[in-house]
């Protein structure tokens, strides 16, 4: 290369420049992926496509050890980035070679790689770790759930931390092979179907695969002892549900609910479409917890959801998310509407499905019982904050807003939305915007003010237009019409509420 004679000073500040562009352009990954309710969730800077767990787990001591090896790509020039984790981590590879790793902030592994990885490039980092997970907190709080006989990896908006290391955001999908190990005679239990089972010296290996892009929140573990059923769908899903043989007296209501999963699947794809996955089913592990979750594919029930008998709603509750939330996932945590406004409202076509209230009499119970000076009316679904996030007017006000989208474009436009949306986003990310332009879109209506009046305004719509019965229900004395059957049962899937 041909340089002309420069001044001395001049001459260092070309040499600086002379350094590639590039290289100076090399920063962290930022600490968060930028979810304002959450600002440390997730990381900045790569996207995983693919999460390898291959875990030894001893349920008598907690003890969890193995390794994870993620396969990402960089979105931006990576001097170091971060994993969401909270177990001790003793070795890091990136793309084959050592790299050097510390902890930041409350759930931060903070990975600096032996050479900077340049933006849109496939990187596969290998995170060799142990712990016991029950001993392990962060902003004072714990979410793994041991049992008498194991332990449990469900919870939302965060349960990965204690058991595999992650780009903890929904906004990062990936595929999941989970292979545990524990000891012969105790079950592993995780997403999608089981590939395999090995066994040798007093262990038994579970080969789990979930093959479908999969939030960090929907991957889920229950390590103990448990009873295994498997059946199929009328369109031939596999489904795999697993009982602890622990469940006592909640064991026949247990299975009475849990077992009617392909009955009802079957129903729900008539409202939502094809069911998403390759495998279905729940579990129920003998866990002290109020709250159901809907893990993908594999749905978390509390024992104690059926503690006064069968609970079919909230099998129901549960299954509508894997469309509305597992396979179309909000795009931030703002957007939980999109989650359980659907998952409440199928509750409410289930309801009338049974006779039981139909959703307008649930729409107008829901509104006539919360007077306009409740708290109730201040949460805004669509947007309620990170502290009414799950908040009873989520569910409520949230289906009821559905019920008046309804009314506003017809039975036609709506249940064509209701089944469209799944196609619209599959396996991907959406947010309530999203959705109210899809729903313009297919009804041909504009409809920003019915949504900003029930999911973005903090007070009491004015009363939306009554159809059909609800005209004529008997109220009490102060306008209340009578309790549709099936409204305790509903309210009880609260998770967080009852929980
Ligand atoms: N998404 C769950 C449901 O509605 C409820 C839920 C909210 C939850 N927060 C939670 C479950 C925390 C477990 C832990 O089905
Ligand atoms: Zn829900």
């Amino acid at each position: 290369m041909h340089r002309r004679l420069i001044a001395p000073g001049a001459l260092a500040a070309s040499l600086l420049l002379a350094i590639p562009a590039s290289a100076a352009d090399y920063t962290p990954g930022a600490p968060g992926i930028g979810d304002p309710y959450y600002p440390a969730y997730g990381n900045g800077g790569y996207d995983v496509s693919h999460y390898d767990l291959r875990l030894t787990y001893q349920p008598t001591t907690d003890e969890l050890e193995g390794t994870a090896t993620l396969l990402a790509t960089t979105t931006q020039d990576l001097s170091r980035f971060d994993l969401d984790f909270l177990l001790d981590v003793s070795e890091v590879r990136v793309n084959g070679a050592k790299a050097s790793f510390t902890t930041s902030g409350q759930h931060e592994l903070e990975i600096t790689p032996a050479t900077p990885l340049p933006k849109g490039t496939p990187v596969t980092v290998v995170v060799r770790y142990s712990g016991v997970p029950s001993t392990k907190s962060a902003y004072g709080f714990s979410t793994w759930h041991r049992t008498p006989d194991g332990a449990v990896a469900a919870d939302e908006p965060e349960s990965a931390w204690w058991w595999y290391p992650s780009n903890d955001h929904p906004s990062d999908k990936a595929t999941y092979d989970v292979s545990v190990a524990v000891p012969d005679g105790t079950q592993a239990i995780s997403n999608g179907t089981l590939q395999s089972t090995s066994s040798q010296r007093g262990w038994t290996r579970y080969n789990w695969r979930s093959n479908k892009p999969q939030a960090t929140y929907l991957t889920t573990l229950a390590i103990g002892r448990f009873d295994i059923t498997t059946g199929k769908t009328s369109d031939g899903v596999p489904v795999v549900n697993a009982y602890s043989k622990d469940l006592g007296d909640n064991d026949g209501a247990a299975r009475a609910s849990v077992e009617r999963t392909g009955e009802i699947v079957d129903w729900l794809t008539g409202y939502f479409g094809p069911y998403p996955f390759n495998s279905v089913g729940g579990y129920v592990p003998n866990t002290t917890t109020g709250y159901a979750l809907e893990t993908q594919t594999r749905v978390y029930y509390s024992p104690r959801q059926f503690a006064n008998g069968s609970n079919t709603s909230v099998v129901v509750h549960e299954l509508a998310h894997q469309w509305y939330g597992d396979d179309v996932s909000l795009a931030g945590w703002k957007d939980i509407w999109i989650n359980e406004g659907f998952a409440r409202y199928a509750q409410w076509l289930w309801s009338e499905h049974e006779g039981e209230g139909t959703t307008q009499e649930l729409a107008d119970y829901t509104y006539a019982s919360h007077p306009a000076d409740d708290a109730f009316w201040t949460v805004k679904p669509g947007d309620p904050g990170p502290d009414n996030q799950f908040d009873t007017a989520v569910y409520d006000r949230g289906a009821l807003a559905i019920q008046a989208l309804r009314n506003e474009i017809g039975d036609d436009a709506f249940f064509t939305v209701l089944k469209g949306w799944p196609k619209e986003h599959p396996y991907g990310n959406a947010t309530v915007e999203d959705f109210r332009k899809y729903a313009e879109r297919v009804s041909g209506k504009s409809l920003a003010p019915l949504f900003d009046t029930w999911l973005f305004q903090p007070s009491k719509p004015a009363a939306p237009a009554a159809r059909g019965a609800s005209l004529s229900a008997a109220r009490d004395h102060k306008g209340v019409p009578a309790q549709p059957r099936s409204w305790k049962k509903i309210a009880a899937t609260d998770s967080v509420h009852s929980g």
